[in-house]
């Protein structure tokens, strides 16, 4: 069976680990404060789940996604990751984060500096532009006609394609919507960062029961999105 990896096990990786388990993948979760942390999400996931160091995580994913605060970046392993496809869902928020120049002059984008870190790594970025709880909402099987599409970014076409297969596994299309530099399309404060999947816009995200939208609407609010001033 396939294994996703999760290093960060919060609001997004939980929820991908439930929507893994659910398609019937096993799962590695980690997070920064150890695995016996994690003992209650590992008992509501079931046999298919296990809870383990970042580590180790990296090392028993078919596919491993990244979800920390962006902040925590440069402490993610590199060396198990070597040779892997990492799912990138983290955002920059400055409040969070503190100030990143090379963000903020945009002589890069998140997900490029998590592949400079990975750089024995093929980084796709994924899943950071919809809010987990309607990740849990708008996951449908393959051919359902309301199916939800998500975004990727990557540089090497093969990873983007392994990032498809789990996309689907889980419940989603995908768009293509380039490399890694063109990820500030679906960055915060763009058209694709949250609102295509909002039912009722204006309502808090997590009051919102969620919309699906097809891949013509995610491909229509990247094509709109415009790279705000670099400050
Ligand atoms: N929340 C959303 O709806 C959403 C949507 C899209 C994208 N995102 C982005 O996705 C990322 C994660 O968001 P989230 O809401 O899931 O965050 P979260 O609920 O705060 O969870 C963060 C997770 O990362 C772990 N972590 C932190 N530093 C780590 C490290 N050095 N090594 C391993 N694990 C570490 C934390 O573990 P400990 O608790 O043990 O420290 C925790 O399990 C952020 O960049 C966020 O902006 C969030």
């Amino acid at each position: 069976m396939a294994t996703l990896g999760l290093i960060g096990s919060g609001n997004i990786g939980s929820t991908l680990a439930r929507l893994a388990v659910n398609a019937g993948l096993d799962v590695v979760l980690s997070n920064s404060r150890g695995p016996q942390t994690l003992a209650d999400l590992v008992a509501e996931l079931g046999p298919h789940a296990r809870a383990a160091t970042p580590a180790e995580a990296a090392e028993a994913g078919d596919w491993v996604v990244v979800t920390v605060p962006l902040k925590n970046y440069l402490q993610i392993p590199a060396a198990p990751l070597t040779g892997r496809t990492v799912l990138d869902t983290n955002n920059y928020y400055p409040e969070r984060d503190s100030r990143i120049p090379s963000l903020d002059a945009q002589q890069s984008t998140s997900s490029e500096l998590l592949q400079r870190h990975l750089a024995g790594s093929e980084v796709v970025k994924a899943f950071n532009n919809i809010y987990f709880g309607h990740l849990t909402a708008l996951a449908r099987p393959a051919g359902a006609a309301d199916r939800t599409a998500l975004p990727i970014a990557g540089d090497d076409p093969a990873a983007k394609d392994r990032a498809r297969t789990l996309l689907d596994a889980l419940g989603f299309d995908a768009v293509d919507a380039g490399s890694l530099a063109e990820g500030w399309r679906f960055q915060p404060d763009t058209p694709a960062y949250g609102l295509p999947y909002l039912a009722e816009p204006g309502l808090p995200f997590n009051e919102d029961p969620g919309s699906p939208a097809d891949a013509a609407a995610i491909r229509a609010a990247l094509d709109a999105a415009k790279r705000p001033s670099a400050l």
